[in-house]
């Protein structure tokens, strides 16, 4: 069929016109953006429900996506939309209809550049699983290393490395009256207790007092590279997770070496050499993170595959240890600061010290004595 108008005409008439379509386009995006399934019904600022560039400008001014958010909380209410696909939620009853079992929702895209590649792939751990049945089946196979029964039994992992550090923060600081940064120093120190927990072993941060491989500056970086990329996931794919990159991986031409993923594969390794010696034991029971997935891997190998085990203790020592840094660190600050807290909780451990097992440092197991609501200054009371 023919044409009402010729072509020379409809490219003439589109060239005059050129900026006006771009606009109505412009305008088209922004607005589908804007009304996008009703959201706009929600309170929150105009930019932010117009674009996700809004929140990224935000993140790398001000570097703290959540002081952000609790600012647009006291201006909006318990629920504000702040991302032409995000609504945040302030209030705690909204976290059994997020997170409650059962809930059709999932995680959204904004897990994504938390995935470690493997061989040019994006590999999923089980924080950054998005749909539930995935997510749930491993769960399901890993809930057993983090059973309150297993945490405490696993404590005899943190003493040696609370000891070192105590020893260490003697020698170096203490005795050389140095002035100590409590959130570097306290970053190894987690980084040690983590990686014991998985592997009975550690990269030995707090004994070199040295940020072994840079691992704690990479994390540093990453956190900063994911606190801006997640607000619009699809920027990873041109950045960290770019078909240039992924191309050299699934070719072989580049292998990542990243310390922590061989160190992962080595202790993985020794312990399918079955080298008795380096099982680590425990009165006899042979007990870490690493031994209790491979263990559990036995009984479910489709799901908690050797691959599934090096992702995710790679990542529980990552998932464990910056945000432990931070609260003990968080802690260490507002007891100095709150000397007549500071002076309740020293009572009150010195004497559950005094009175319980003669154990140092005091576990855990010592303190059960006790029980815990007899020592209210030691799980954070208001001061
Ligand atoms: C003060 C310390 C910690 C804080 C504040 C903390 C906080 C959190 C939060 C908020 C999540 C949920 C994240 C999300 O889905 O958006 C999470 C998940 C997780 N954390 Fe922790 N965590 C801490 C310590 C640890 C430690 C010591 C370990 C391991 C030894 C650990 C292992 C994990 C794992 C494996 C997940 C993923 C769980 C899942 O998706 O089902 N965390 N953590």
């Amino acid at each position: 069929m023919a044409l009402p108008i010729s072509k020379e005409t409809l490219f003439s008439l589109i060239s005059e016109h050129l900026a006006l379509i771009a606009g109505i386009f412009v305008l088209a995006f922004f607005a589908n953006n804007y009304f996008y399934k009703g959201l706009h019904k929600v309170p929150g600022p105009f930019l932010g429900a117009l674009t996700n560039w809004y929140r990224i400008y935000y993140v790398i001014v001000g570097r703290r996506q959540d002081a952000n958010q609790n600012r647009m909380h006291e201006k909006y209410g318990d629920v504000v939309r702040y991302g032409p696909n995000l609504v945040s939620f302030s209030n705690p009853n909204a976290l059994k209809d997020i997170y409650g079992i059962g809930t059709p929702l999932t995680k959204s895209p904004y897990y994504l550049p938390f995935q470690a590649m493997s061989k040019g792939r994006a590999f999923a751990a089980l924080f950054t699983l998005l749909e539930n049945k995935p997510h749930s089946d491993l769960r399901r196979t890993v809930a057993s290393c983090f059973s309150g029964t297993s945490i405490v039994s696993l404590e005899p992992l943190v003493n040696p490395v609370i000891e070192r550090w105590i020893e260490q923060t003697k020698r170096i600081y203490v005795k050389e009256n140095k002035i100590c940064n409590v959130t570097w120093w306290m970053q190894l120190f987690a980084f040690d207790v983590v990686t014991n927990l998985m592997y009975s072993t550690t990269h030995g941060m707090v004994e070199k007092h040295e940020d072994v491989d840079g691992i704690v500056s990479w994390l540093d970086w990453m956190f900063d590279y994911i606190s801006v990329v997640c607000q619009m996931p699809i920027l990873d794919q041109f950045i960290n997770k770019n078909p240039i990159q992924r191309f050299l991986e699934l070719s072989g031409l580049r292998t990542p070496t990243f310390a922590t993923v061989a160190f992962a594969k080595k202790r993985i390794a020794e312990r399918i050499s079955k080298d008795p010696s380096l099982i680590p034991t425990q009165d006899g029971m042979r007990s870490d993170i690493l031994t209790q997935m491979m263990e559990n891997g036995k009984k479910h190998p489709q799901i908690l595959t050797e691959k599934m085990i090096t992702s995710q203790s790679v990542s529980i020592a990552f998932a464990g240890s910056d945000n432990t840094a931070v609260t003990i660190t968080a802690i260490i600050y507002f007891l100095l600061k709150n000397p007549r807290a500071y002076q309740k909780l020293m009572v009150e451990l010195d004497d559950a010290a005094a009175n319980g097992p003669k154990n140092s440092p005091i576990s855990t197991l010592a303190l059960k004595k006790h029980s815990v609501s007899t020592l209210p200054w030691a799980v954070f009371s208001n001061a």
